[in-house]
């Protein structure tokens, strides 16, 4: 492989994401022995602005390098060795209905917490099954990196699919990004911190974060933030809800100071509070569909109508891109690296059961992710955990079997809603919203 020179294809090529991890594809050309790259997608007029800014920019950077796009199953999945994965099933009309359904009932309405979480979650499980089997009918040995959200009820689902396949990885960029935010506020360069951290997706906390002295710089950290707040590193561009969310892990640390939880944890702390702040008329999907869409399909016209990629700001968020792209190159070169990445527990927090899909540290090479021991943890966070664990295997068990009660027994579980009539009245609106992309559920 490595002689031959290696192929990533880029499932979702269209996603608003796809010019960031390009851009990062570019500094590891020679890393990843990089031959091809391929962008696939099932919408052709989506991703057409993407594939001309990704050809320009090979063309300008990467000269040496085929690249391509398509809609082709077999030009995309033949001869790979890297498939970066960030497919939306149902894209943002989707998932504006995701959000505004369940705030219409007066609970949580988000990407993949709660009940939008779980109506994602169904609706992705399906497509990721088919994109899994129609990879492995091409290249067997591929590894599929996976960013497609809920990751953690597409991970659990994928895992029970493919029990054998161990080259599909599961990741998610939140605690990379909260590592850099982390690292601002103590004013150290990122690359120096240890983290240790625990959880499942969107459902984790760091416990401690050591320097490369074996100082943990925790405590010190939540005093920091109980003092002057928590704030992305990247604020400047960030619109005001991601702000908003990330100014009340400052309460989480007040509440609950043992550790410093992921922002998502915060749905499930203050699902009240949170629900009240949301704007049922106006929600992220609308702020992303006026923003970071609109901005980056803007700009990736604007760059091949001038002709040329230099000086474009297509990029969101350097950290996704990056994390990705240095996971391929972890794998590809053995380096055995440190990622916060998702895995099956097995024991490595042996009071949670042990198919859940836990995040945590690993190692990460050539062998895939060998995770670091965590522990027992405590009976506040087990508890967390365990019904959240519940709830993620009931929605992927809904979905396999059709099972209506399966998918009510989960809505109730999950603490963002707890009710059962309010479940029922959630769930059958989402089933009627949902015709077409979920299995019936009986
Ligand atoms: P997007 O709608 O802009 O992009 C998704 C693309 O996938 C679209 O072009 C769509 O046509 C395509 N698509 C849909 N179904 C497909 C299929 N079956 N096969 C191939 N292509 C398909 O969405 P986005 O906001 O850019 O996000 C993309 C995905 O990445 C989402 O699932 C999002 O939640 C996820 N994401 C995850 C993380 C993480 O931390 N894990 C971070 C960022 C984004
Ligand atoms: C974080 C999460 C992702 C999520 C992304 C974008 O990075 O880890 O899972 O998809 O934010 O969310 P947005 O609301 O901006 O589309
Ligand atoms: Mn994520």
């Amino acid at each position: 492989m490595v002689n031959n020179g290696s192929k990533i294809t880029v499932v979702g090529g269209g996603s608003t994401w796809t010019p960031g991890i390009l851009k990062a594809i570019t500094n590891y050309q020679e890393a990843l022995d990089l031959k091809e790259i391929v962008l696939y997608d099932i919408d052709e007029e989506r991703q057409k602005p993407i594939g001309e800014f990704g050809k320009l920019l090979f063309k300008e950077l990467c000269p040496g390098i085929e690249f391509k796009y398509t809609t082709d199953k077999e030009t995309a999945y033949k001869n790979v060795d890297y498939i970066f994965c960030q497919i939306r099933t149902g894209g943002y009309k989707m998932r504006e209905l995701d959000e505004k359904i369940p705030l219409q009932e007066g609970v949580i309405g988000q990407e993949t917490c709660g009940a939008g979480g779980f109506a994602y979650g169904i609706r992705s499980l399906k497509d990721m099954i088919e994109m899994v089997k129609d990879i492995r009918k091409y290249s067997k040995n591929a590894w599929i990196l996976n960013y497609t959200n809920p990751a953690a009820i597409v991970a659990y689902g994928l895992t029970r699919a493919f029990k054998n396949d161990k080259r599909i990885l599961n990741i998610c960029d939140q605690p990379i990004n909260m590592i850099y935010s982390m690292a601002k506020i103590l004013n150290i360069d990122p690359q120096r911190l240890n983290p240790s951290y625990f959880g499942l997706n969107h459902f984790g906390w760091f416990t401690h974060l050591h320097d490369e002295n074996g100082e943990d710089l925790l405590p010190k950290l939540k005093e920091m933030i109980l003092e002057h707040g928590f704030a992305p590193k990247d604020a400047e561009q960030r619109d005001k809800s991601w702000l908003d969310t990330y100014a009340l892990v400052e309460d989480m640390v007040r509440d609950f100071s043992e550790y410093i939880p992921s922002t998502y944890v915060q749905y499930y702390l203050y699902p009240q509070y949170k629900t009240g702040k949301l704007d049922t008329n106006y929600t992220r999907a609308n702020e992303v569909i006026n923003g970071r869409e609109k901005k980056v399909f803007n700009e990736c016209r604007n760059a091949v109508e001038n002709g040329t990629t230099l000086g474009s700001h297509v990029v969101q968020n350097d950290a996704h891109g990056e994390m990705i792209v240095q996971i391929a190159d972890t794998i590809h070169n053995n380096k055995n690296k440190t990622y916060i990445v998702m895995v099956e527990n097995n024991g490595i927090i042996p009071n949670l059961p042990q198919d859940a899909i836990v995040e945590v540290a690993c190692i990460l090479g050539n062998r895939g992710p060998i995770p670091f021991h965590v522990g027992e943890i405590g009976t506040f966070y087990k508890g967390l955990l365990e019904n959240q664990y519940a709830y993620e295997k009931l929605t992927v068990e809904a979905f396999e079997e059709g099972s209506y009660t399966k998918a009510l027994q989960a809505l109730t579980l999950n603490r963002t809603i707890v009710d059962a009539k309010k479940a029922r009245v959630v769930l059958d609106k989402l089933i009627e919203a949902n015709k077409g992309y979920w299995p019936e559920l009986k």
